[in-house]
């Protein structure tokens, strides 16, 4: 395997009541002797899944107050206000990112608190970035890739919707809508300070961004487990139980989407898959992120959705690289044998040998997976129109081209690719 340094910082509390449990707790840690708060979310799901009055109730039960209150009543400056950061979209944008930071100076803010899904969370990690940082971090940091020294505003986070494990990782990503890049960014101080994580949040998601999440979660899993090395490893020995695992808490939450058990399975392995541990000692690569993330740049389509899309496409071009891991895929998460690669053979008429035709038929039955869950599996499905399609060799040229890959994509490869998802 390869070289590696591990850490993960994050204070993880979860299960249900875990805000009215923990949070106290949280803010008097990482706000000692009681500081303004920023609280940020996104379009109002957290009004109707129960985290925002969960969240005030503590905070009020605490002594802090809403800020519209402290205005009309006069509150003296010894109470604590909380400032509300709202409206923060799917795909965040650094300009929505820049006005949370202005917003967090402007109150002296010392901490902050995202409730929501990976939107919110990341425009709530890059705020605390930014807001304690006199540069410009988007050129300092997610384009530059400079080291992070300043001091970071410290972010919590309150998980509602399972996916991007962003609640465990220091990865923030946004969206430059003048120069069309989506840009992801990793770094330790990024780490939320804490994550509090009730499943019972998430009963209220709907079904399809319930579907595209746990695909996103699948989708990092894969990422991570088809990279170098091929020879088994720890790291990939943890992903295929994952893997297995999350398929299994998939079609129970498809068959019933009010499954809790189903639906913890489903957000702590979002958090399993993101914590870095499955990262140990491999390469990751992240290719069809980077191809999705500038379809999102250039198309604002949804993230997990798009992933569907691209995923078996980019295998069938990159398996034999990568071959032992396919057929380990093949064998250990979809439980295939050779009976299924012979069977696979027959039915292409084809003579490859049994290591191919198995790493093909775990590709297969992949992408019948993303059909049994009724995602989409065409860029036509992502409502991709003609005007769309005119922007794919521009949108190829702009992708991020992943190092830790089986083999480097080219621009006109990813061309290829976008055209056979067409
Ligand atoms: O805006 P609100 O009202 O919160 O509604 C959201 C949003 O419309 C809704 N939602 C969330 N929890 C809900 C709920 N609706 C009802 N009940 C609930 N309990 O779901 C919609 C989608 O939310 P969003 O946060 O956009 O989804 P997701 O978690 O998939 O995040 C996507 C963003 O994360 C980035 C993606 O690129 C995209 O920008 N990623 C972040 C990563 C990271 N930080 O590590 C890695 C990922 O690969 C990914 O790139
Ligand atoms: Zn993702």
């Amino acid at each position: 395997m390869e070289n590696f340094s591990w850490e993960c910082s994050t204070r993880v509390r979860s299960g249900q009541g875990c805000v009215r449990e923990y949070l106290a707790e949280m803010v008097r840690t990482f706000a000692p002797g009681g500081q303004n708060i920023l609280l940020g979310y996104g379009g109002g799901s957290v009004k109707k899944n129960g985290a925002y009055d969960d969240i005030m109730a503590v905070l009020t039960e605490m002594g802090y107050s809403h800020a519209d209150a402290q205005e009309t009543d006069g509150c003296g400056p010894c109470s604590y206000k909380i400032v509300e950061f709202t409206g923060i979209m799917s795909n965040p944008t650094l300009a929505k990112m820049l006005e949370g930071a202005e917003l967090a100076r402007r109150n002296n803010i010392g901490l902050i608190i995202g409730a929501g899904g990976g939107s919110v969370m990341d425009c709530c990690k890059a705020v605390s970035v930014q807001a304690g940082y006199d540069g410009d971090a988007w050129e300092d940091f997610w384009m530059q890739g400079k080291p992070m020294t300043h001091r970071v505003v410290p972010c919590g986070v309150v998980v509602t919707m399972p996916a991007t494990g962003s609640e465990v990782n220091g990865c923030a990503v946004l969206t430059n809508e003048e120069t069309k890049i989506k840009c992801d960014r990793d770094y330790p101080e990024m780490n939320p300070a804490f994550a509090l994580m009730d499943p019972a949040y998430t009963l209220t998601m709907p079904v399809r961004q319930m579907k595209a999440g746990t695909f996103d979660i699948l989708s990092h899993i894969m990422e991570t487990y088809f990279s170098w090395p091929l020879e088994p490893n720890p790291a990939d020995d943890i992903s295929e139980a994952l893997m297995k695992g999350l398929i299994r808490d998939f079609r129970a939450a498809l068959a019933d989407p009010q499954d809790m058990q189903a639906r913890s399975n489903i957000m702590w392995t979002a958090s399993l898959a993101e914590n870095r541990i499955i990262k140990t000692g491999k390469s990751k690569d992240f290719q069809a992120h980077n191809m999705e993330h500038q379809l999102s740049a250039y198309t604002n389509c949804n993230h997990g959705e798009g992933l569907a899309v691209l995923h078996p496409v980019y295998y069938r071009h990159i398996y034999k690289a990568g071959l032992a891991k396919f057929v380990s895929f093949a064998r250990n998460v979809w439980g295939l044998t050779e009976k299924d690669a012979e069977g696979f053979r027959v039915s292409c008429g084809s003579t490859m040998s049994d290591d191919e035709a198995l790493a093909l038929a775990g590709i297969d039955a992949l992408a019948a997976f993303i059909q049994e869950a009724g995602l989409p599996t065409t860029l036509r499905d992502l409502g991709f129109g003609e005007d769309e399609r005119k922007l794919l060799p521009e949108i190829a040229e702009s992708c991020f081209i992943s190092g830790g890959a089986f083999r480097p994509m080219t621009a006109a490869e990813i061309l290829e690719i976008y055209n056979e998802c067409w």
